[in-house]
């Protein structure tokens, strides 16, 4: 194999190409960012505990998720902006996701039009729809919101994914010291257009609530996923609210600084959810060994970030291919060596907590 071997190299090489205010974009979290690197770190407080002789057979990574059968138990997690990482934006990163056979969950604050991230899906697949599924942040202006659900549904996507852990931006001190607050010239955010031609800009609003919810269970008949929660009270509230799943995400640490990791949090908000609703996580996914882990805790899948933004930056759409293929080769691989075929079947009692010294 030549060029990187695993997500961690692909993130070297992707950060030398990058120039440092768009690196501090991707890379960067909320002040300290104590939670961006918590979330990678809590997996390696994780221990695999391997079952031997299980005779399970060749593993086959294949997941189906609100039932939707994807080739492994990784989805694109939402991500603003793709075009300050390569030129082809989104339409690079749909090819390689549709090509992939997993869901993309297309970004509000995409740099490409939800109309043609799905049409440069279609391309890749001639035999089904791809899945996409599209990330909203909930605009106080209902009727705002209204009209990009409906553009949504029309472009074919197959879930919602409301963000519910921005009712204000996080600090990123990154782009301050940088100055970086607006897009470069040429650029913008074409979901946010309004028919009279001009784009808006997201508004986040502490206003938004569980009555908002409310209003778009009554207005969409898509599948509703509430991304961002971490409170096991709140895993509950969404499914007594109509959500179809739950996404356990502190948004990459780039919102709240020092919330736990995410996949501490894992196990207490399956435990709360009793089964009712499918639970992902992401937050610092870098190795098949940490799929696997998240799998045990209760997870169905989970959705990598940050690697996908590195990988398109690295090599466009190969480059995001890359990051997929090499993930799921190491989830088979770790599948293998845990005593299991299916992901689905793997148990809790599969990991336990260490302190390696
Ligand atoms: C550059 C960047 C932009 C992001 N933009 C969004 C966004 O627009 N909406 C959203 O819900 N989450 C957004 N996220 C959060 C991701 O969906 C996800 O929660 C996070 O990246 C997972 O952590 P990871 O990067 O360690 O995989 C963004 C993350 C990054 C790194």
């Amino acid at each position: 194999m030549t060029g990187p071997v695993n997500l961690r190299e692909v993130e070297q090489a992707a950060r030398a190409l990058l120039d440092r205010v768009r690196d501090d974009y991707f890379a960067g979290g909320a002040q300290d960012e104590v939670t961006v690197r918590g979330n990678e770190s809590a997996f390696a407080r994780l221990a695999l505990l391997p079952r031997v002789l299980t005779g399970a057979g060749d593993p086959s990574p294949e997941v189906t998720v609100l039932g939707e059968r994807v080739s492994m138990p990784v989805l694109l997690a939402p991500t603003a902006f793709h075009e300050l990482a390569h030129p082809e934006g989104e339409r690079a990163t749909a090819r390689a996701a549709a090509a992939a056979g997993t869901i993309l969950i297309s970004a509000m604050l995409s740099t490409v039009a939800i109309e043609d991230i799905a049409a440069e899906a279609r391309k890749v697949s001639s035999e089904h729809e791809p899945p996409i599924w599209f990330q909203l942040y909930l605009q106080p202006d209902l009727g705002f919101t209204e009209a990009i659900v409906r553009r949504a549904e029309a472009a074919g996507c197959r879930a919602l994914v409301v963000t519910a852990d921005s009712p204000a931006l996080g600090r990123h001190e990154r782009n301050d010291r940088n100055d970086f607050h607006d897009l470069p010239p040429g650029m913008n955010c074409p979901n946010l257009r309004e028919q009279a031609g001009e784009v808006r800009n997201v508004v986040l609003s502490p206003e938004i609530s569980w009555r908002h919810l409310e209003w778009l269970r009554e207005t969409t008949s898509l599948p509703i996923l509430v991304k961002g929660v971490l409170h096991p009270d709140d895993a509950r509230l969404a499914a007594d609210h109509g959500a179809d799943g739950v996404i356990v995400s502190n948004h990459g640490g780039r919102q709240l600084d020092t919330t736990p990791p995410s996949i501490r949090l894992l196990p207490r908000i399956a435990d709360a959810v009793e089964g009712r609703v499918p639970v992902l996580l992401d937050g610092g996914v870098r190795r098949g060994t940490d799929v696997v882990k998240a799998l045990a805790l209760g997870a169905r899948a989970v959705a990598i970030g940050r690697p996908v933004v590195w990988g398109l930056a690295y090599d466009g759409e190969a480059g995001v291919t890359k990051v997929l293929d090499l993930l799921r080769r190491e989830i088979v691989n770790a599948l293998a060596l845990c005593g299991y075929a299916d992901p689905a079947a793997v148990r809790r009692d599969l990991v336990e907590e260490v302190s390696w010294r």
